[in-house]
């Protein structure tokens, strides 16, 4: 599809989750942005926007039609700057689209020309989200499989700082 597509998120860290959405989105429109924002309304920053667009760079860089980047202010206002006409979100479960829906429906408001494509995670990232992720490496479980490596590895060692 001729399109350029952003795929806006928090991304702190980005998990496998939010990769095989990045990898669908590739498959599909011409160019996707992965745009990192941070949201005010999450508290429990764990990585810097530098830190979060580094292992995003890192992770992406075998998708010649995917870019990273960052911005603060309005998703719409982003997109329609960079010429996009489509907002890329991931959909977990039912749960997640009470929120998605809101989200979408704000956006349109704002910006009728562009349209928040939906994809669906496969069934096997179906429960995984950065915040879990956190918590359970806070915790000492184990995250193996589910984040990068390079954001494993970049995490424990943060943790580890943070509680010695
Ligand atoms: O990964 P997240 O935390 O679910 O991503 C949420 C994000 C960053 C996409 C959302 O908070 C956002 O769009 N922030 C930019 C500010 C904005 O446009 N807010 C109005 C959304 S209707």
């Amino acid at each position: 599809m001729g399109a350029l597509a952003i795929y806006p998120g928090s991304f702190d860290p980005v998990t496998n989750g939010h990769l095989d959405i990045i990898e669908r989105a590739a498959g599909i429109f011409s160019k996707v942005i992965v745009a990192v924002a941070p949201n005010p309304l999450k508290r429990s920053e764990l990585f810097s926007v530098e830190e979060r667009i580094s292992f995003l760079n890192e992770v992406c860089s075998k998708w010649t039609n995917v870019e990273v980047d960052s911005f603060t202010g309005l998703l719409v206002e982003y997109a329609i700057g960079k010429g996009a006409n489509i907002i890329i979100r991931g959909l977990r479960f039912v749960s997640d689209f009470e929120f998605e829906f809101q989200m979408a429906l704000m956006n349109r408001r704002q910006a009728p020309s562009i349209e928040t494509v939906f994809l669906m995670t496969g069934a096997e990232h179906s429960y995984l989200s950065s915040s879990l992720v956190k918590e359970v490496a806070a915790l000492g479980g184990n995250v193996e499989g589910l984040v990068p490596d390079i954001v494993l590895k970049s995490m424990l060692k943060k943790l580890q700082k943070k509680g010695s």
